[in-house]
């Protein structure tokens, strides 16, 4: 997909991998909408930031339907809003794991259907899910994280094979530790990392294959 004059929505916009897809898109030349509970700290004349919790039905539904009465579609979504934490399973509250699976998991169907009907219409589209490499394997103290992300996983595959018929492209990336906020509450600190801006790059090189090509999985670590 030739990024230029599309439109792409982008959760999780405020910090890190999302903040770095962002301004990756932009350079593309695409109009990007970041959402997220926190400003997201970009000024450029083709960014707009909508304030939402991924974890609310409502605040989605708002945010795209402001996106779709404006541009009619939305051509890139990138789900991306996520969290996670690391530690013994009698020390997780049910409250915290429910919101974990609401914000990493619940938000990318949410947020997908919204997208897909304007897709379908356009026969064209991508969805770029962030899984993890906690989703392809368990980690210690990881029972509510992996669990998320393992069934992001499942959730891009079985999307993908729904929609590729449509000309929709859907694909999980799988990141291993990225330097980013994520790891001020995680409860675990990597030894190597990648850098957001690199992890973007690899995002909107994705998204730019031609049209006819399908990278459904991949998974990226620091060397
Ligand atoms: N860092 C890593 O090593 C790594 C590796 C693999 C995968 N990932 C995944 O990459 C994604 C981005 O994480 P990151 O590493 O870039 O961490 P980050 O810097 O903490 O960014 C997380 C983003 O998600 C947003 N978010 C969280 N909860 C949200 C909610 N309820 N509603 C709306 N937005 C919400 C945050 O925005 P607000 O707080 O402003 O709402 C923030 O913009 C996550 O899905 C994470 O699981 C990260």
């Amino acid at each position: 997909m030739n990024l230029s004059g599309t439109t792409a929505v982008v959760t999780g916009s405020s910090s890190g991998i999302g903040l770095a897809t962002c301004r990756a898109l932009l350079d593309a030349g695409a109009v990007v909408f970041g959402l997220s509970r926190r400003e997201t700290p970009i000024a450029h004349e083709h960014f707009r930031w909508i304030q939402a919790d991924v974890t609310s039905d409502v605040a989605i539904d708002e945010a795209f339907d402001a996106v779709l009465a404006q541009f009619g579609r939305v051509d890139l979504l990138v789900n991306n809003a996520g969290f996670g934490f690391f530690r013994d399973i009698e020390l997780i509250d049910p409250a915290e794991w429910r919101r974990l699976i609401d914000t990493n998991l619940t938000a990318m169907f949410l947020c997908s259907r919204k997208v897909v009907p304007s897709m379908k219409q356009a026969g064209r589209g991508m969805i770029v899910n962030i899984g993890s490499v906690a989703g392809k394997r368990g980690i210690k103290g990881g029972t509510a994280y992996c669990a998320s992300k393992f069934a992001v996983n499942g959730f891009s595959e079985s999307l993908m094979e729904e929609l590729r018929e449509f000309g929709i492209r859907v694909a999980c990336l799988n990141p291993g530790s990225v330097e980013t906020g994520f790891f001020d509450h995680a409860g675990i600190e990597p030894k190597k990392f990648m850098q957001p801006d690199d992890v973007a790059r690899l995002v909107v090189s994705l998204v730019e294959l031609p049209d006819g090509m399908l990278p459904d999985e991949m998974t990226v670590r620091p060397l």
